[in-house]
């Protein structure tokens, strides 16, 4: 049975296609492709259908992911589809609390930076949208790191 990650932001066209696509080549190197499923989504659903912000799949790009998302928004059977909803910031977390049909499902809701290793004084992933270049050079080393984390703490448990 294929372990099943979610992960949210506001827009879905910055912070969460990234997760997606770094995430994806993390289980890729680890030969977990067939174990794994991943996707992305937003609380809003102003961008439906949009591909990432261009400086995001840009700033992506150079690192190796090239993000071929298209934007969705959030929708109630997602809770009962993943094994894991990972959220980028408090306004995600708290919107997906009330949006969560069961408590079950709630307990399903993480944050990313949890995962992160190496960047302690982080406690959400800053939205990049009204940022310069520097802000998505922030969000990517963020999402490196709490991709890594992830991948080691699904293996522990022993979801892949
Ligand atoms: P994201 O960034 O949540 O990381 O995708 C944003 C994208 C769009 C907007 C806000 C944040 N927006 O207001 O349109």
């Amino acid at each position: 049975m294929k372990t099943r990650i979610l992960f949210v932001c506001l827009g879905n066209i910055c912070r969460s296609p990234a997760a997606e696509g770094i995430f994806r080549a993390r289980v890729e190197q680890a030969g977990l492709s067939e174990r794994v499923e991943v996707d992305s989504a937003g609380t809003y659903g102003g961008h439906r259908g949009d591909l990432p912000d261009s400086r995001m799949r840009s700033a992506a790009a150079r690192r190796g992911y090239h993000l071929t998302h298209r934007a969705r928004q959030i929708r109630e059977e997602d809770f009962a589809r993943f094994d894991r909803i990972i959220v980028m910031d408090d306004m995600n977390y708290e919107t997906l609390h009330r949006l969560a049909p069961s408590r079950a499902s709630a307990q399903k809701i993480y944050r990313m930076t949890d995962f992160c290793r190496h960047h302690p004084d982080w406690s959400y992933v800053p939205d990049p949208y009204y940022e310069g270049h520097e802000g998505f050079e922030l969000v990517l080393n963020l999402l490196e790191d709490a991709c890594e984390g992830l991948l080691t703490d699904l293996q522990r448990e022993g979801l892949l």
